[in-house]
């Protein structure tokens, strides 16, 4: 049956990537492949996974068994010999005219959901295990995975070491965010103190475990000796926050590096951002030009006032050509409070006073309408952020910093950290945390300590903007979000 076990033979088989760039014509090839679409019992549309486009294989159906060309359906896996021509065909430079062809899994048309329309991405969500079949989720996911090389590359290059940082942490205090907890036990059947809680000592970890929200105050202990290191790997958060914009489960990259200031911090977010998007500006041509396309023709359903007045190739090249705008918060609420919505009383949340956290619409507003390019916000309030961010001179605020991107909000989150033990100390003390529970990053602070900061990227965030994809769900293989945990 198997005709020489094409599809083993990995040394002679080729990718659609390589044959659509090759030129070796009159030769003959093998390939293996996905059917994307079948006309006039002649053309099929095959597709690999190696590059968006797929190459048109034509086979000579006066030849071919009428059973055989009744199971070349969308969805069926193939094997194909043949000679690579050039194509007579419009929009393609090469084809295959097929000498053999075998059905390696076959795909009943009646019941394949992924046929080859426009289907909606609600529906292509309910379907997550196979609309990355899809062109916008296969250009999508590639450009996914060649972000996630330029994140190791960027930091390779420039010194930094990955570390992996928990996954289950037993310290609850970053306070990022509600966390999963963790428990060998059997719902129902945990032991019980007197008091009616939990007895976590009978656990697993002989204390109460969580899901992390960020792997950051490990990492900072692990910039105290290797210097320059980042973490790129899965964090949780358990809020119930339906948004195009939030995921309970996603992937964080946060850099941590000593002997660096705030400013260090800013122009590395910046740098690294920067690099990223150039690496797949360069390296996902094909990809992102697909999705340049999809992302015109998303805008066009929009009311005009909501449209993108750049396309996405342009909006990547904005970033990565233009310098972010820096401004403190305290700018920034003089900016919004005199704003036309504030005045006209357009914001859902107004903003009065110096103090208040800002909302998406304010960031939105000094992104999208403002500044008109990414903004980085620094010296926020210390009481809207968390206790290990550095106290300024003013005793007020901190070194915080947010990068807020268009169409995205903040992307980024971080800060310079409160290097000194006994203001740590205060500020925890302020904010009823245990010093107990943080007793190995206060020793941070007491075997020498320096000067240190550092980020958490939302990579998923990242690559939304990289895509132009609108929702959040579509940028993650799996999505986890509350109320659905499929697959
Ligand atoms: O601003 P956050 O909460 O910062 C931290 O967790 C710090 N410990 C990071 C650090 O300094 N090392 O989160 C960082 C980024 C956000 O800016 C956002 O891009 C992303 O993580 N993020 C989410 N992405 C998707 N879904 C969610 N629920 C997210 N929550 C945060
Ligand atoms: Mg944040």
């Amino acid at each position: 049956m198997v005709l020489d076990n094409i599809y083993f033979k990995k040394m002679t088989r080729s990718s659609v990537l390589e044959l659509l760039q090759s030129d070796k014509f009159s030769q003959e090839i093998t390939i293996n492949g996905w059917v994307r679409s079948f006309r006039s019992n002649r053309f099929i549309a095959l597709n690999d996974g190696s590059t968006i486009n797929n190459i048109q294989c034509v086979v000579d159906f006066e030849n071919t068994d009428e059973a055989l060309l009744k199971r070349i359906n969308t969805g069926a896996a193939v094997a194909i010999k043949g000679i690579l021509a050039e194509s007579q065909g419009k929009g393609q430079s090469v084809e295959i005219q097929v000498t053999y062809l075998e059905i390696l899994g076959d795909s009943n048309p009646d019941e394949y959901p992924i046929q080859p329309k426009k289907h909606s991405l609600e529906f292509l969500r309910e379907n997550a295990h196979l609309r990355i079949r899809t062109n916008t989720f296969s250009a999508v996911m590639r450009v996914r995975s060649k972000l996630s090389f330029a994140v190791h590359k960027y930091f390779q290059e420039n010194g930094f070491n990955y570390v992996n940082t928990p996954i289950i942490t037993g310290s609850d205090a970053e306070g990022a965010g509600e966390m999963f907890g963790v428990s060998a036990f059997e719902a129902n059947k945990a032991p019980l103190n007197e008091d009616g809680s939990i007895d976590f000592k009978q656990d697993f970890f002989g204390k109460e475990t969580n899901l992390t929200v960020s792997g950051q105050l490990e990492a900072e202990t692990y910039a105290m000796a290797l210097g320059k290191v980042y973490t790129f790997g899965p964090t949780f958060r358990a809020e119930n926050s339906n948004t195009t914009r939030h995921l309970a489960e996603f992937w964080m990259i946060e850099p941590e590096v000593a002997f660096m200031d705030l400013d260090g911090n800013m122009d590395l977010s910046e740098d690294f951002i920067k690099s990223v998007l150039e690496y797949v500006l360069e390296h996902c041509k094909d990809d992102l030009a697909f999705l340049d396309k999809r992302f015109a023709d998303e805008e066009k359903t929009k009311p005009q006032v909501q449209r993108s007045d750049m396309t996405l190739l342009e909006k990547l090249n904005f970033v990565v050509e233009n310098n972010f705008k820096r401004v403190s918060y305290t700018e920034a609420i003089d900016i919004l409070r005199n704003s036309k919505p504030n005045k006209k009383k357009k914001f859902q949340y107004p903003i009065n006073e110096w103090g208040v956290d800002l909302q998406s619409e304010h960031e939105r507003f000094l992104v999208e309408k403002h500044f008109k390019c990414p903004v980085i916000l620094f010296d926020y309030p210390a009481n809207i952020k968390a206790f290990y961010m550095r106290l300024n001179e003013d005793g007020k605020t901190v070194r915080a910093m947010d990068v807020l991107f268009p169409g995205i909000g903040e992307i980024v989150g971080g800060a310079q950290r409160e290097e000194r033990l006994d203001v740590l100390k205060e500020k925890m003390a302020a904010l009823d945390i245990d010093e107990q529970e943080l007793w190995w990053y206060l020793d941070t602070r007491k075997f020498g300590t320096a000067v240190h900061s550092g980020f958490g990227l939302g990579f998923e965030r990242l690559v939304q903007f990289a895509t132009g994809m609108g929702n959040i769900r579509d940028v993650i293989p799996f999505p986890r979000t509350p109320q659905n945990a499929e697959f």
